[in-house]
């Protein structure tokens, strides 16, 4: 008789979940996605399969990025990065309302189709409808020799390895570091100077590093979340390249959890989610140094007067932080566009945690599927 030997199952090693395995990979999976890929002394990146040559880059005009759930809030975050160094307009499309919405496509727009499996059909079908256009498709994907991999015309593989919890998190911040690197080319050949290429390369460089000191906050998250465990809804507020980590955050509650969690841009918050606040409704909200950061000290203090319960995932030392939180989780202070990176960490843990203390099934959560394959 023959006995089936799970070898997934033998891969989670000491780890309860792959869910938590594959966050704690995080810092190895990006040292691999940013593996020899920098050029230090010229301030950019070095990215070998664009199959693009060095003129191509000044045709462009538009960059539209294209994908579904985690994969999308990573192009979201990208296509923050992307206008701010490259400043070239780009815009991030569900891919399963692309397809038929009659895409507009010329030669001046760069496609990117972002994709862990690289089999998810919504995102292949887009992808077609573009091609059948004469539109040029580069790939985000993690799946070597996938179906979107050898569809597209070039691309970038991030090396996230597998990745077996069907909830995303080592494939979605190497997607987030690959857009960045793109980002860094493109700006590099516009905008940006040699010193700040520099700069942001040395700031990539020590991701790895900040990413595992971001891990530390896993105890801490954990209590908060069992904390929370009973909450009505979780809502999820952040500004700028952070918004979409945000978005993401409520994302991973959703799909691990059950329990109901939205994602707002604080300054939205007002104009209508501010009517959910309340006791049992707590609210995360994501807060970096730079442009946002007094406008959001504002966002939480409205959520305060209205007794809601504010959780507070910070880069800043600013003290004024801890005393406003009900919570307070601190992750290293990272250049403000990389800082997707280091925020993303507590939500996963959130999730992770949550799910937990409400004894789901983490891997394999109710109606969802890892990759997929229909439409
Ligand atoms: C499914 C998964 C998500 C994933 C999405 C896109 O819905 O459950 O975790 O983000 O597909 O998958 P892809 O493989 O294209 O990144």
């Amino acid at each position: 008789e023959q006995v089936e030997i799970d070898t997934t199952e033998n891969l989670k090693g000491d780890y309860p979940h792959f869910f938590l395995k594959e966050i704690h990979e995080q810092p190895d999976s990006i040292r691999r996605a940013i593996g020899g890929r920098l050029l230090p002394d010229f301030g950019t990146a070095k990215l070998g399969g664009l199959n693009l040559d060095k003129r191509d880059f000044f045709d462009i005009k538009r960059i539209h990025i294209i994908a579904m759930g985690s994969a999308l809030y990573a192009g979201q975050i990208g296509a923050s990065v992307i206008e701010t160094l490259a400043r070239i307009p780009t815009q991030v499309f569900d891919a399963s309302e692309l397809r038929y919405s009659n895409p507009i496509v010329d030669k001046e727009t760069l496609f990117i189709a972002v994709s862990q499996s690289g089999e998810t059909a919504d995102t292949i079908l887009a992808v077609k409808e573009i091609q059948n256009k004469g539109g040029r498709v580069l790939g985000v994907i993690n799946s070597v020799g996938s179906t979107l991999a050898r569809l597209t015309h070039g691309g970038m593989y991030i090396h996230a390895g597998q990745e077996v919890s069907v909830a995303s998190t080592k494939a979605f911040t190497n997607q987030v570091m690959l857009l960045n690197m793109f980002a860094l080319v493109l700006g590099r050949m516009r905008d940006v100077p040699l010193s700040r290429g520099k700069d942001l390369v040395k700031e990539i460089m020590a991701m790895p590093e900040k990413v595992e000191e971001a891990l530390k906050c896993g105890e801490i998250v954990k209590e908060i979340a069992y904390k929370y465990k009973d909450a009505n809804s979780i809502l999820f507020l952040a500004r700028g390249t952070n918004y979409p980590v945000a978005l993401e955050g409520a994302l991973k509650v959703k799909e691990v959890s059950y329990l109901h969690a939205e994602g707002f841009s604080a300054g939205g918050l007002k104009h209508g989610p501010l009517a959910l606040i309340c006791p049992e409704t707590p609210s995360i909200f994501v807060i970096t140094e730079g442009e946002y950061f007094e406008k959001m000290i504002g966002n939480i203090i409205e959520v305060k007067a209205r007794d809601g319960k504010a959780i507070i995932v910070t880069t800043s030392s600013d003290e004024r932080l801890k005393e406003l939180a009900d919570d307070y989780i601190k992750v290293p202070e990272v250049d403000e566009l990389l800082s997707p990176l280091v925020t993303i960490i507590p939500m996963q843990f959130f999730s992770y945690y949550i799910s937990l203390a409400l004894g789901r099934d983490i891997d394999q959560p109710r109606n969802l599927a890892k990759s997929v394959t229909v439409e």
